[in-house]
């Protein structure tokens, strides 16, 4: 087994083969299609982050002396497949096309699209502030600030969706402590809704890249990795799409046109796009979502490598994703995944990654397998990360689980990120939701919550506390988690909780 420690050696020589709530859509922001103007925009930047910009990396001593962005994987700044030749078992193959080519090559890509070249001919995200993307800098006692250099802990940029008719504003633009608390404990970003195509192409045609472009600089402003979430997709869909009355070749230019337009414009910006959002379904089969997915339904699945390779033309340095809920562990939709992935490697798709979601319920069991899934996808030379976790149950009055389950949860958080440290591709483990109270489960199962890892007013549950010891201990070994004050308060909530 590799040892984060050695995962820079092995990734030298591993690498891939291969709307605002639509309700009412403020429409401020909204650019038509391939008309994107660089923008400044410095909203939702938080006060640490303007303290940030431009300041060398303090708090984490493995980003200390390196220039551009925190290393993923032992590659000075953003995940570099420029110019890697593959895995053996993948040699002889083309590889994913363009690789090493540069930008400037898809129709979406004119001025005002993607931010430039920098000095080491890495594209710049035009959404930077001025000097470049922060370093991140993390306290120690925080979930960034002891993880391993090449594992980002990330959030999400919570607003849209449920929020919309929720009775508080969206957390994202509406609340500086919140963005203070993700900045402070998170290394990676996720837009929960804003990059979802109800809220980007609210009508046909025109782009509402206002939030979208918020979270974002507000990641490059706080060093943050940003995971983009999600190119294609079956659900949150405009209306004007799903009851539109399109031909294929119409369909097929709108999604063409969708996917180079947004990959375009945070080229340099997101490093990891989830391109193909869950598109196997729950039955024994694992069968095709050839009926709920329009892309699928009507173009067929050899969609899904033109939607690769148009966002990888737009954005080569961007590692593309597979993503999907209960896969976790080696069931019928996770080798679907596998076989799909290992045809479009063989074909040259440029396929960079798998994507766990986890969204997991103590009223199921848990698959002791979740490793071991990571892994295959890892031997088959490609990336994985655990992309939403949550871990719900049902709960009292106070919206808490009992204390068992409680504990069970954690367990659960605990064995999910000690399986993605030993894999050596993981390359982020991302929450999906900060406070229960704005987390899309009690919105989506009544009776249910208790998902995330902060009490109300950001308080640390023991979920939070065993992330941080799994991480201490992976990366300095047990004495350091036992000794070191910095961990004083997570120490007492788990000895309280009995773990
Ligand atoms: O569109 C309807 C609207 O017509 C209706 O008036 C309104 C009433 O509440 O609901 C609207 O749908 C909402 C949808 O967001 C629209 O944007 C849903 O209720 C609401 O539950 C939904 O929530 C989002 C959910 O994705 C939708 O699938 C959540 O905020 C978001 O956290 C969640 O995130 C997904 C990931 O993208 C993919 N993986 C699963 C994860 C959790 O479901």
């Amino acid at each position: 087994m590799f040892t984060r420690s050695n995962r820079r050696t092995l990734t030298a020589a591993v690498v891939c083969a291969g709307a605002l709530a639509l309700g009412t859509p403020t429409m401020a922001g909204a650019v038509p299609a391939q008309q994107a103007t660089t923008l400044t925009a410095d909203a939702g930047v938080s006060a640490k982050g303007a303290e940030k910009a431009g300041q060398k990396s303090q708090g984490r001593p493995d980003h200390a002396g390196q220039s551009g962005r925190p290393d993923h994987a032992g590659q000075s700044g953003r995940p570099d497949h420029a110019g890697q030749s593959g895995k053996p078992d993948h040699a002889g193959q083309p590889g994913p096309p363009d690789h090493a080519k540069g930008k400037g090559k898809g129709k979406g890509k004119g001025p005002g699209h993607g931010g430039g070249e920098d000095s080491t001919g890495q594209t710049q995200c035009q959404f930077a502030p001025e000097g470049g993307e922060a370093e991140g800098s993390w306290d120690r006692d925080s979930l960034a600030g002891v993880a391993p250099d090449d594992l980002r802990i990330g959030n999400i940029a919570a607003g849209g969706g449920h929020h919309s008719d929720a009775d508080y504003p969206d957390p994202f633009p509406s609340d500086p402590p919140y963005r203070d608390h993700l900045a402070s404990e998170y290394s990676s970003v996720t837009h929960e809704n804003y990059l979802k195509w109800e809220f980007v192409q609210p009508e046909q045609g025109v782009y509402d890249f206002e939030q979208a472009d918020a979270v974002v600089a507000f990641a490059e402003a706080n060093g943050m990795d940003l995971r983009g979430h999600a190119l294609s997709w079956h659900s949150q869909n405009p209306d004007w799409l799903e009851e539109g009355d399109f031909t294929e070749a119409e369909l097929r230019e709108i999604l063409e046109d969708h996917v180079r337009t947004v990959v375009s414009r945070y080229a340099g910006c997101i490093d990891q796009w989830d391109v193909a959002n869950e598109i196997f379904q729950d039955d024994e089969a694992a069968s095709i979502r050839d009926s709920e997915n329009i892309w699928i339904r009507e173009l067929g699945p050899e969609i899904l490598d033109d939607v690769f390779t148009w966002a990888h033309e737009e954005d080569p340095e961007a590692l593309l994703f597979y993503n999907d809920y209960n896969v976790d562990g080696l069931n019928a939709k996770a080798d679907a995944y596998y076989d799909l992935i290992r045809e479009q490697l063989e074909r040259g798709v440029p396929v960079h990654g798998f994507g766990a979601q986890t969204h997991l319920s103590m009223q199921y069991g848990f698959d002791d397998s979740y490793q071991e899934n990571l892994q295959r996808f890892d031997d088959l030379g490609i990336h994985t990360a655990v992309t939403e976790i949550d871990v719900r149950g049902e709960v009292d009055e106070n919206d808490m689980m009992s204390p068992e389950d409680r504990a069970g949860a954690a367990e659960r958080y605990a064995t999910v990120l000690q399986a993605c440290l030993e894999v050596s591709l993981c390359n982020s483990f991302t929450i999906w939701g900060t406070l229960d109270a704005q987390s899309w489960v009690p919105n989506t199962f009544p009776g249910e919550g208790d998902a995330t890892v902060h009490e109300g007013d950001y308080e640390r549950k023991p979920t939070y506390c065993i992330i941080q010891r799994t991480l201490v201990e992976h990366v300095e070994g047990a004495s350091a988690w036992e000794d070191d004050a910095s961990f004083e308060e997570c120490r007492g909530i788990l000895e309280s909780a009995g773990l």
